[in-house]
Protein backbone atom coordinates (compact mmCIF):
# COMPACT_ATOMS: atom_id res chain seq x y z
CA UNK A 1 0.00 0.00 0.00
CA UNK A 2 2.61 2.59 1.12
CA UNK A 3 4.67 1.72 -1.88
CA UNK A 4 1.43 2.25 -4.17
CA UNK A 5 0.82 5.60 -3.04
CA UNK A 6 3.44 7.01 -4.14
CA UNK A 7 3.36 5.05 -7.61
CA UNK A 8 -0.14 6.33 -8.48
CA UNK A 9 1.33 10.16 -7.53
CA UNK A 10 3.80 9.45 -10.45
CA UNK A 11 1.44 7.71 -12.80
CA UNK A 12 -0.92 10.98 -12.46
CA UNK A 13 1.91 13.34 -12.78
CA UNK A 14 3.22 11.42 -15.87
CA UNK A 15 -0.23 12.03 -17.51
CA UNK A 16 -0.66 15.40 -15.60
CA UNK A 17 2.71 16.88 -17.89
CA UNK A 18 1.53 14.40 -21.33
CA UNK A 19 -1.88 16.66 -21.18
CA UNK A 20 -0.02 19.96 -20.89
CA UNK A 21 2.84 18.49 -23.53
CA UNK A 22 0.32 17.46 -25.72
CA UNK A 23 -2.01 20.61 -25.52
CA UNK A 24 1.33 22.80 -25.98
CA UNK A 25 2.20 20.73 -29.45
CA UNK A 26 -1.57 21.20 -30.81
CA UNK A 27 -0.90 24.86 -30.79
CA UNK A 28 2.31 24.91 -32.34
CA UNK A 29 0.92 22.54 -35.11
CA UNK A 30 -2.07 24.25 -35.61
CA UNK A 31 0.18 27.58 -35.79
CA UNK A 32 2.21 25.96 -38.20
CA UNK A 33 -0.72 24.69 -40.45
CA UNK A 34 -2.11 27.82 -40.59
CA UNK A 35 1.24 29.94 -41.55
CA UNK A 36 1.84 27.34 -44.10
CA UNK A 37 -1.81 27.63 -45.57
CA UNK A 38 -2.05 31.64 -45.55
CA UNK A 39 1.69 31.33 -47.26
CA UNK A 40 0.79 28.53 -49.54
CA UNK A 41 -2.66 31.06 -50.82
CA UNK A 42 -0.39 33.96 -51.05
CA UNK A 43 2.90 33.13 -52.65
CA UNK A 44 3.56 31.39 -57.01
CA UNK A 45 0.18 29.00 -57.20
CA UNK A 46 0.96 26.09 -59.59
CA UNK A 47 -0.82 26.00 -63.18
CA UNK A 48 -3.30 23.35 -62.18
CA UNK A 49 -5.08 23.49 -58.81
CA UNK A 50 -4.31 20.32 -56.54
CA UNK A 51 -7.67 17.89 -55.97
CA UNK A 52 -8.15 18.04 -52.51
CA UNK A 53 -9.74 14.70 -52.39
CA UNK A 54 -6.18 13.48 -53.35
CA UNK A 55 -4.53 15.12 -50.59
CA UNK A 56 -7.53 14.02 -47.84
CA UNK A 57 -6.45 10.80 -49.11
CA UNK A 58 -3.09 10.81 -48.88
CA UNK A 59 -3.14 12.62 -45.31
CA UNK A 60 -4.96 9.37 -44.49
CA UNK A 61 -2.11 6.90 -45.83
CA UNK A 62 0.24 8.78 -43.93
CA UNK A 63 -1.36 8.48 -40.51
CA UNK A 64 -1.15 5.15 -41.32
CA UNK A 65 2.05 4.79 -41.77
CA UNK A 66 3.52 6.67 -38.82
CA UNK A 67 0.68 5.16 -36.37
CA UNK A 68 2.15 1.55 -38.01
CA UNK A 69 5.96 3.27 -37.21
CA UNK A 70 4.70 4.20 -33.58
CA UNK A 71 3.20 0.80 -32.68
CA UNK A 72 6.16 -0.79 -34.05
CA UNK A 73 8.63 0.77 -31.50
CA UNK A 74 6.57 0.84 -28.88
CA UNK A 75 4.57 -1.65 -28.61
CA UNK A 76 5.99 -4.68 -30.99
CA UNK A 77 9.58 -6.17 -30.47
CA UNK A 78 10.11 -6.85 -34.77
CA UNK A 79 8.05 -6.39 -37.46
CA UNK A 80 6.95 -10.32 -36.96
CA UNK A 81 5.39 -9.18 -33.19
CA UNK A 82 3.81 -5.78 -35.28
CA UNK A 83 2.12 -7.86 -37.65
CA UNK A 84 0.78 -10.36 -34.92
CA UNK A 85 -0.43 -7.19 -33.07
CA UNK A 86 -2.14 -6.51 -36.07
CA UNK A 87 -3.58 -9.47 -36.74
CA UNK A 88 -4.61 -9.95 -32.46
CA UNK A 89 -5.96 -6.42 -32.38
CA UNK A 90 -7.31 -4.80 -35.61
CA UNK A 91 -7.78 -7.96 -38.52
CA UNK A 92 -9.63 -10.38 -36.29
CA UNK A 93 -11.99 -7.42 -34.30
CA UNK A 94 -13.93 -6.59 -37.07
CA UNK A 95 -16.48 -4.86 -34.92
CA UNK A 96 -14.14 -2.83 -33.37
CA UNK A 97 -13.09 -2.04 -36.87
CA UNK A 98 -16.77 -1.22 -37.60
CA UNK A 99 -17.29 1.12 -34.54
CA UNK A 100 -14.34 3.05 -35.60
CA UNK A 101 -15.77 3.37 -39.21
CA UNK A 102 -18.50 5.87 -38.00
CA UNK A 103 -15.83 8.58 -37.52
CA UNK A 104 -13.95 7.56 -40.40
CA UNK A 105 -16.37 7.83 -42.78
CA UNK A 106 -17.48 10.94 -41.01
CA UNK A 107 -14.20 12.91 -40.73
CA UNK A 108 -13.80 11.96 -44.05
CA UNK A 109 -17.22 13.77 -45.30
CA UNK A 110 -15.72 16.75 -42.96
CA UNK A 111 -12.50 17.13 -44.22
CA UNK A 112 -13.61 17.03 -48.30
CA UNK A 113 -16.67 19.46 -46.88
CA UNK A 114 -14.60 21.88 -45.00
CA UNK A 115 -12.43 21.95 -48.89
CA UNK A 116 -15.64 22.46 -50.60
CA UNK A 117 -16.90 24.96 -47.92
CA UNK A 118 -14.12 27.33 -48.55
CA UNK A 119 -14.13 26.92 -52.35
CA UNK A 120 -17.98 28.29 -52.25
CA UNK A 121 -17.96 31.05 -48.72
CA UNK A 122 -15.17 33.90 -48.55
CA UNK A 123 -12.20 32.82 -45.51
CA UNK A 124 -13.70 34.99 -43.14
CA UNK A 125 -17.54 33.84 -43.25
CA UNK A 126 -15.91 30.16 -43.35
CA UNK A 127 -13.57 30.64 -40.19
CA UNK A 128 -16.13 32.45 -38.24
CA UNK A 129 -19.25 29.79 -39.01
CA UNK A 130 -16.61 26.62 -38.47
CA UNK A 131 -16.35 28.32 -34.96
CA UNK A 132 -19.79 26.62 -33.76
CA UNK A 133 -17.76 23.21 -33.16
CA UNK A 134 -16.63 24.19 -30.07
CA UNK A 135 -20.45 24.24 -28.76
CA UNK A 136 -21.29 21.60 -30.66
CA UNK A 137 -17.95 19.58 -29.04
CA UNK A 138 -19.11 21.01 -25.79
CA UNK A 139 -22.91 19.86 -26.12
CA UNK A 140 -21.82 16.28 -27.55
CA UNK A 141 -19.42 15.62 -24.35
CA UNK A 142 -21.85 16.36 -22.47
CA UNK A 143 -24.52 13.94 -23.83
CA UNK A 144 -22.16 11.41 -24.84
CA UNK A 145 -19.72 11.71 -21.86
CA UNK A 146 -22.03 12.87 -19.37
CA UNK A 147 -19.53 15.79 -18.64
CA UNK A 148 -20.49 17.99 -16.30
CA UNK A 149 -19.61 22.22 -17.03
CA UNK A 150 -21.11 24.81 -14.39
CA UNK A 151 -22.62 27.76 -16.11
CA UNK A 152 -19.55 30.16 -16.03
CA UNK A 153 -18.10 27.42 -18.11
CA UNK A 154 -20.91 27.15 -20.40
CA UNK A 155 -20.26 31.07 -20.77
CA UNK A 156 -16.45 30.71 -21.78
CA UNK A 157 -17.02 28.71 -24.62
CA UNK A 158 -19.41 31.07 -25.69
CA UNK A 159 -16.61 34.10 -25.15
CA UNK A 160 -14.00 31.75 -26.77
CA UNK A 161 -16.19 31.24 -29.75
CA UNK A 162 -16.98 34.81 -30.22
CA UNK A 163 -13.75 35.95 -29.63
CA UNK A 164 -12.04 33.19 -32.01
CA UNK A 165 -14.99 34.67 -34.35
CA UNK A 166 -13.36 38.29 -34.48
CA UNK A 167 -10.00 37.35 -34.32
CA UNK A 168 -10.57 35.99 -38.06
CA UNK A 169 -12.54 38.86 -39.37
CA UNK A 170 -10.70 41.15 -41.42
CA UNK A 171 -9.55 44.58 -41.27
CA UNK A 172 -11.06 46.82 -44.17
CA UNK A 173 -7.86 46.93 -44.89
CA UNK A 174 -6.93 43.57 -45.82
CA UNK A 175 -6.66 42.93 -49.74
CA UNK A 176 -6.25 39.26 -49.85
CA UNK A 177 -9.95 38.53 -48.43
CA UNK A 178 -11.61 37.39 -51.60
CA UNK A 179 -15.51 38.43 -51.02
CA UNK A 180 -17.68 35.96 -52.44
CA UNK A 181 -21.62 36.15 -52.88
CA UNK A 182 -23.47 34.21 -49.98
CA UNK A 183 -23.73 30.81 -50.69
CA UNK A 184 -26.39 28.31 -48.96
CA UNK A 185 -24.68 25.26 -49.66
CA UNK A 186 -20.79 26.76 -48.16
CA UNK A 187 -22.84 27.67 -45.36
CA UNK A 188 -24.62 24.33 -44.70
CA UNK A 189 -21.27 23.05 -45.74
CA UNK A 190 -19.89 24.44 -42.89
CA UNK A 191 -23.00 23.61 -40.20
CA UNK A 192 -22.32 19.66 -41.44
CA UNK A 193 -18.71 19.60 -40.88
CA UNK A 194 -19.42 21.41 -37.36
CA UNK A 195 -21.52 19.04 -35.82
CA UNK A 196 -19.67 15.69 -37.72
CA UNK A 197 -16.31 17.78 -35.74
CA UNK A 198 -18.16 17.85 -32.49
CA UNK A 199 -19.79 14.40 -32.69
CA UNK A 200 -16.58 12.17 -34.01
CA UNK A 201 -14.49 13.79 -31.78
CA UNK A 202 -16.48 12.72 -28.60
CA UNK A 203 -17.41 9.76 -29.96
CA UNK A 204 -13.57 8.49 -30.11
CA UNK A 205 -12.94 10.31 -27.27
CA UNK A 206 -15.60 7.73 -25.51
CA UNK A 207 -14.04 4.87 -27.44
CA UNK A 208 -10.38 5.74 -26.47
CA UNK A 209 -11.03 6.37 -22.95
CA UNK A 210 -14.01 3.21 -22.49
CA UNK A 211 -12.02 0.41 -23.35
CA UNK A 212 -7.56 -1.49 -22.97
CA UNK A 213 -7.06 -0.59 -26.27
CA UNK A 214 -3.87 1.35 -27.49
CA UNK A 215 -4.62 4.82 -28.86
CA UNK A 216 -2.27 3.92 -31.59
CA UNK A 217 -4.19 0.61 -32.39
CA UNK A 218 -7.20 3.01 -32.35
CA UNK A 219 -5.66 5.10 -34.47
CA UNK A 220 -4.59 1.94 -36.82
CA UNK A 221 -8.93 1.40 -36.84
CA UNK A 222 -9.54 5.22 -37.58
CA UNK A 223 -7.15 5.20 -40.49
CA UNK A 224 -8.31 1.97 -42.12
CA UNK A 225 -11.52 3.69 -42.53
CA UNK A 226 -10.11 6.95 -43.60
CA UNK A 227 -8.08 5.60 -46.01
CA UNK A 228 -11.30 3.06 -47.43
CA UNK A 229 -13.81 6.62 -47.51
CA UNK A 230 -10.80 8.76 -48.57
CA UNK A 231 -10.59 6.48 -51.86
CA UNK A 232 -14.19 6.50 -52.29
CA UNK A 233 -13.99 9.71 -52.56
CA UNK A 234 -11.78 10.48 -54.54
CA UNK A 235 -13.41 8.13 -57.61
CA UNK A 236 -16.94 9.81 -56.80
CA UNK A 237 -16.11 13.07 -57.06
CA UNK A 238 -12.53 13.72 -59.39
CA UNK A 239 -12.68 10.21 -60.91
CA UNK A 240 -12.53 12.02 -64.38
CA UNK A 241 -9.66 14.41 -63.41
CA UNK A 242 -7.67 11.88 -62.32
CA UNK A 243 -7.87 9.77 -65.29
CA UNK A 244 -7.45 12.96 -67.82
CA UNK A 245 -4.12 14.83 -65.28
CA UNK A 246 -3.09 12.29 -62.78
CA UNK A 247 -3.49 11.79 -59.24
CA UNK A 248 -1.28 14.61 -58.28
CA UNK A 249 -1.53 16.81 -60.73
CA UNK A 250 -0.98 20.45 -59.43
CA UNK A 251 1.16 18.80 -56.32
CA UNK A 252 4.06 21.03 -55.16
CA UNK A 253 6.12 20.99 -52.15
CA UNK A 254 3.67 23.12 -50.09
CA UNK A 255 0.84 20.61 -51.03
CA UNK A 256 3.09 17.92 -49.82
CA UNK A 257 3.86 19.95 -46.29
CA UNK A 258 0.29 20.71 -45.85
CA UNK A 259 -0.35 17.03 -46.17
CA UNK A 260 1.86 15.97 -43.62
CA UNK A 261 0.95 18.74 -41.47
CA UNK A 262 -2.45 17.60 -41.51
CA UNK A 263 -2.03 14.01 -41.20
CA UNK A 264 0.07 15.13 -38.10
CA UNK A 265 -2.30 16.89 -36.45
CA UNK A 266 -4.30 14.03 -36.94
CA UNK A 267 -2.51 11.89 -35.04
CA UNK A 268 -1.56 14.92 -32.28
CA UNK A 269 -5.55 15.59 -32.21
CA UNK A 270 -5.53 11.86 -30.71
CA UNK A 271 -2.93 12.35 -28.23
CA UNK A 272 -4.64 15.26 -27.05
CA UNK A 273 -8.06 13.75 -26.57
CA UNK A 274 -5.76 10.76 -25.02
CA UNK A 275 -4.61 12.93 -22.45
CA UNK A 276 -6.72 16.21 -22.34
CA UNK A 277 -10.25 16.07 -23.69
CA UNK A 278 -12.15 17.31 -26.82
CA UNK A 279 -13.42 20.49 -25.31
CA UNK A 280 -9.96 21.52 -23.94
CA UNK A 281 -8.75 21.01 -27.49
CA UNK A 282 -10.77 24.01 -28.94
CA UNK A 283 -9.08 25.92 -26.72
CA UNK A 284 -5.59 25.38 -27.37
CA UNK A 285 -6.91 25.62 -31.41
CA UNK A 286 -8.28 28.86 -30.24
CA UNK A 287 -4.72 30.18 -28.67
CA UNK A 288 -3.20 28.59 -31.99
CA UNK A 289 -5.08 31.15 -33.85
CA UNK A 290 -4.25 34.15 -32.46
CA UNK A 291 -0.21 32.86 -31.91
CA UNK A 292 -0.60 32.58 -35.59
CA UNK A 293 -2.00 35.58 -36.30
CA UNK A 294 0.46 37.66 -34.06
CA UNK A 295 3.51 35.81 -35.66
CA UNK A 296 1.83 37.64 -38.98
CA UNK A 297 2.00 40.83 -37.92
CA UNK A 298 5.31 40.62 -36.02
CA UNK A 299 7.35 37.88 -37.58
CA UNK A 300 6.18 38.08 -41.47
CA UNK A 301 4.96 41.86 -41.02
CA UNK A 302 2.41 40.58 -43.86
CA UNK A 303 -0.83 42.01 -41.59
CA UNK A 304 -1.40 44.49 -39.85
CA UNK A 305 -3.62 43.82 -35.85
CA UNK A 306 -7.45 44.63 -36.49
CA UNK A 307 -9.12 46.58 -33.33
CA UNK A 308 -11.40 43.33 -34.09
CA UNK A 309 -8.38 41.33 -33.78
CA UNK A 310 -7.43 42.63 -30.59
CA UNK A 311 -10.93 42.34 -29.03
CA UNK A 312 -11.09 38.96 -30.29
CA UNK A 313 -7.58 38.03 -28.71
CA UNK A 314 -8.42 39.46 -25.89
CA UNK A 315 -11.44 37.58 -25.30
CA UNK A 316 -10.20 34.46 -26.13
CA UNK A 317 -7.24 34.68 -23.55
CA UNK A 318 -10.13 35.92 -21.04
CA UNK A 319 -12.21 32.66 -21.68
CA UNK A 320 -9.20 30.52 -21.50
CA UNK A 321 -8.90 31.66 -18.43
CA UNK A 322 -12.26 31.05 -17.11
CA UNK A 323 -12.77 28.06 -18.38
CA UNK A 324 -9.92 26.96 -16.38
CA UNK A 325 -10.94 28.53 -12.84
CA UNK A 326 -13.74 26.42 -11.71
CA UNK A 327 -15.13 27.47 -8.80
CA UNK A 328 -13.65 25.48 -5.78
CA UNK A 329 -16.51 22.93 -4.42
CA UNK A 330 -16.43 22.01 -8.97
CA UNK A 331 -12.38 21.08 -8.21
CA UNK A 332 -13.09 18.50 -5.92
CA UNK A 333 -16.15 17.34 -7.54
CA UNK A 334 -15.13 16.83 -11.30
CA UNK A 335 -11.22 17.00 -11.77
CA UNK A 336 -11.64 15.55 -15.17
CA UNK A 337 -13.14 18.59 -16.41
CA UNK A 338 -11.05 21.41 -15.80
CA UNK A 339 -8.27 22.80 -17.45
O1 LIG B 1 -11.74 20.22 -36.84
P1 LIG B 1 -11.58 18.97 -36.06
O2 LIG B 1 -10.89 19.15 -34.77
O3 LIG B 1 -12.84 18.18 -35.96
O4 LIG B 1 -10.60 18.09 -36.96
C1 LIG B 1 -10.21 16.83 -36.57
C2 LIG B 1 -9.19 16.30 -37.59
O5 LIG B 1 -8.34 15.37 -36.94
C3 LIG B 1 -9.84 15.56 -38.76
O6 LIG B 1 -9.16 15.94 -39.94
C4 LIG B 1 -9.57 14.09 -38.47
O7 LIG B 1 -9.36 13.39 -39.67
C5 LIG B 1 -8.31 14.14 -37.62
N1 LIG B 1 -8.22 13.11 -36.56
C6 LIG B 1 -7.31 12.07 -36.71
N2 LIG B 1 -7.14 11.13 -35.74
C7 LIG B 1 -7.85 11.20 -34.59
C8 LIG B 1 -8.81 12.24 -34.41
C9 LIG B 1 -8.95 13.19 -35.42
O8 LIG B 1 -6.64 12.01 -37.73
N3 LIG B 1 -7.67 10.28 -33.66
Amino acid sequence: MSTLVPALRVGSAVSVSLKYVSLCVLVIQTTTLVLTMRYSRTSGVADRLYLSSTAVFLAEILKMFICLVVIRFLEASSILGLWKLLNEEVFTKPKELLKLSIPAILYTIQNNLLFIALSLLDAATYQVTYQLKILTTAIFSVFLLQKSLVRVQWGALVLLMIGVALVQMPSSSDSQTAHRPFSIIGLLAVLCACCSSGFSGVYFEKILKGSKQSLWIRNVQLAFGGILFGLVGVFTNDYQAVMEHGFLQGYNTLTWITICLQACGGLVIGVVVKYADNILKGFATSVSLVLSAVVSFYVLKDLHPSPYFLAGASLVIFATLLYSRPPPQKLRAHGNTIL
